[in-house]
């Protein structure tokens, strides 16, 4: 598949298919209380992606049995809900959510902490965070894929911090993973040049410790091998003449 151009249609509908997945994290980070289970966290989120009229793209996106993937601390992403799994006060919680509205769709993560967590835990999510607003000031008509990624990478290693490899970005439109992969880590290649139109989920995972994951027996779960931390930030952008626009924060 090739990268595509969104025209002002399919713009508009990316827009509040974006509108519509910020709400949906606004509402789910006031329920993430100690005490409350994952699986809870993901009944809320697809009752409310839901009853926006928009249908959950992860669930059974190739057998993923969730709404809402709920990374806690040592977990990177994709992890499952479940009843056993109560969040405790100082826990990290990564919820990562896609949302599709008229055959468009949106794709957005972002971590929260549990009640009061540690220093440590707090710069991590903060970086992270800084990591997609370091990575998309590239995200601008005429510049290479690979700018974006460097930016991303330089920011989070400054800290000390592992750029997870074995996951990456994407393209975004019709459906949840198009052309390009948008990697969190500089490659040798400049990658494709960036033009109006073209929409994107940048997303950076970041580790406290080294940068390499593996994968639980549930085929699912991506947790960092030396058992470290990790945070996830992610938005649905769109690259304009003038820069770049998220569509998934409102
Ligand atoms: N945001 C995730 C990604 O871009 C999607 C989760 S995959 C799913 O890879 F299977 F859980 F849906
Ligand atoms: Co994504």
């Amino acid at each position: 598949m090739s990268v595509t151009i969104k025209s002002e249609r399919e713009i508009g509908l990316m827009r509040e298919a974006g509108r519509i997945l910020a709400i949906t994290h606004e509402e789910l980070e006031k329920a993430l209380k100690p005490g409350i289970s994952t699986w809870e966290i993901d009944r809320l989120g697809e009752e409310i992606i839901r009853s926006y009229g928009c249908v959950p793209s992860f669930k059974n996106y190739r057998g993923y049995p969730a709404s809402i993937c709920i990374s806690v601390n040592d977990e990177v992403v994709h992890g499952i809900p479940s009843k056993k799994r109560i969040l405790d006060e100082g826990d990290i919680v990564s919820l990562d959510a896609g949302v599709i509205y008229r055959g468009y769709h949106s794709d957005a993560a972002r971590t929260h902490g549990v009640g009061q967590i540690s220093p440590e835990a707090g710069q991590l999510i903060e970086v992270t965070k800084q990591c997609f607003f370091e990575g998309i000031k590239y995200a601008k008509t005429g510049n290479h894929l690979n700018d974006i990624s460097t930016a991303i990478q330089t920011y989070a290693e400054k800290f000390g911090y592992g750029v997870v490899r074995d996951l990456v970005g994407h393209g975004i439109g019709t459906h949840l993973h198009e052309d390009p992969e948008v990697p969190n880590f500089a490659r040798k290649r400049k990658g494709i040049r960036l033009q109006p139109g073209m929409t994107l989920a940048v997303e950076p995972m970041i580790n406290a410790g080294r940068y390499e994951v593996r994968w639980l027996d549930d085929d699912w779960t991506v947790i960092t091998k030396d058992g470290s931390l990790s945070a996830h930030y992610e938005n649905t952008i769109l690259i304009t003449e003038e820069g770049p626009e998220i569509l998934s924060r409102t």
